[in-house]
């Protein structure tokens, strides 16, 4: 007789963000129970809704468990966490330009956060634990791609935070045994990325800025090149990770080795919009780095079943998603 495995219990800090939101649907959609702790900082209830849209129905809670609180408070880690199988740690402050204004907050969302959250997964039998870094560790290394042996040399707050969210998380594997997994994200971007605040990513901002009719903020000469990754194949790693618990001694770039520079990138959003956009230059951001591109060799052995989602199929499916907030 065969009995159906129980449902693997996930939670997801920072669920009700842009990532987060993602994932909570692709781990549905993988039969997984999840629970979200989030306090709504960045995030918005609403990325945990259904049915969203002009034209739609009624919108429907997606079927997941929200604790509403930070991760720098133990009793609603505790709540979030107790019972899970799984911590995907992705709670954090984003943005190289809100840390620069404000490094003490990044510090205390995504340094200490991170050791909180560390913390409690420990508490609760040492969980299978996985954290979202950047790929803004590399900073000013200038050697392309990055691989994950490169020496990081952080630009910003930001960078820094991220560097310590991924060597703590991985010092907690090796001092308690807990299976950890640290990715580095790329430039990720797709349904349900905020666009319109001032720490906003740039492609949200592009097609926003495309779909309302003002001209495209490029800070710099837009040849500065990013590898941008489509959310829907950053949460299949995420969830493929949680289903066969993959682990690494050593922090995994999660894209693909695309290189796209923003001219690129505004090239492509032209061509899916069948018209030219209006665009104005501005000087470059301290912070930020001239080109990023992922080695993806640890990634393919780590990961061989995921195929990215193409750059231009990604965009297209943001602007459709885009255009029904509107
Ligand atoms: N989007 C990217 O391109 C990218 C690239 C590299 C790394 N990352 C990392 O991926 C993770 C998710 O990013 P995102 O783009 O979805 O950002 P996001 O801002 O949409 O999501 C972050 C979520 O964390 C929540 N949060 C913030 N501080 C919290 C706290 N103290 N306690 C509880 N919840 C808190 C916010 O409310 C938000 O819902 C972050 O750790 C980010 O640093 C993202």
């Amino acid at each position: 007789m065969t009995s159906t495995p129980a449902p693997r219990r996930v939670t997801v800090t920072g669920g009700a963000g842009f990532i987060g939101g993602n994932l909570c649907r692709a781990l549905l959609a993988a039969g997984c129970e999840v629970t979200v702790l989030d306090d709504l900082s960045t995030g918005d209830r609403r990325n945990l809704l259904d049915g969203t849209g002009p034209g739609t129905a009624e919108p429907r809670p997606i079927d997941v468990r929200v604790v509403e609180g930070t991760i720098l408070d133990d009793a609603a880690l505790d709540d979030a966490i107790a019972g899970a199988d799984t911590v995907v740690h992705l709670a954090a402050l984003g943005s190289v330009p809100r840390s620069v204004a404000d490094p003490l907050a990044s510090h205390h969302a995504n340094a200490t956060g991170t050791l909180m959250v560390l913390e409690a997964a420990r508490r609760h039998g040492g969980l299978h634990t996985i954290v979202a870094s950047s790929s803004s560790v590399y900073g000013s290394n200038p050697i392309l791609p990055k691989h994950e042996e490169l020496a990081t040399r952080p630009l910003s707050p930001y960078a820094g935070s991220k560097l310590v969210t991924e060597g703590y998380t991985l010092a907690w594997g090796t001092s308690y045994g807990m299976p950890t997994l640290a990715f580095r994200f790329f430039n990720v971007f797709g349904p349900l990325q905020p666009a319109g605040h001032a720490y906003a990513a740039v492609l949200p901002s592009f097609v926003h800025a495309a779909l309302t009719g003002t001209p495209l903020t490029v800070h710099g000469d837009g040849t500065q090149s990013r590898d941008f990754t489509y959310v829907g194949t950053v949460v299949a790693a995420i969830t493929d990770a949680v289903l066969r618990r993959v682990s690494s001694p050593g922090p995994v770039n999660l894209a693909f080795g695309t290189r796209v520079t923003l001219l690129d990138a505004i090239a492509e959003l032209e061509a899916i919009l069948g018209h030219t956009v209006e665009r104005v230059h501005t000087p470059n951001r301290a912070g930020d780095v001239p080109h990023s591109q992922a080695d993806t060799t640890r990634l393919g052995e780590l990961f061989p079943g995921i195929t990215p989602t193409p750059f231009a199929e990604g965009l297209r499916a943001t602007v459709d998603w885009m255009r029904t907030t509107l």
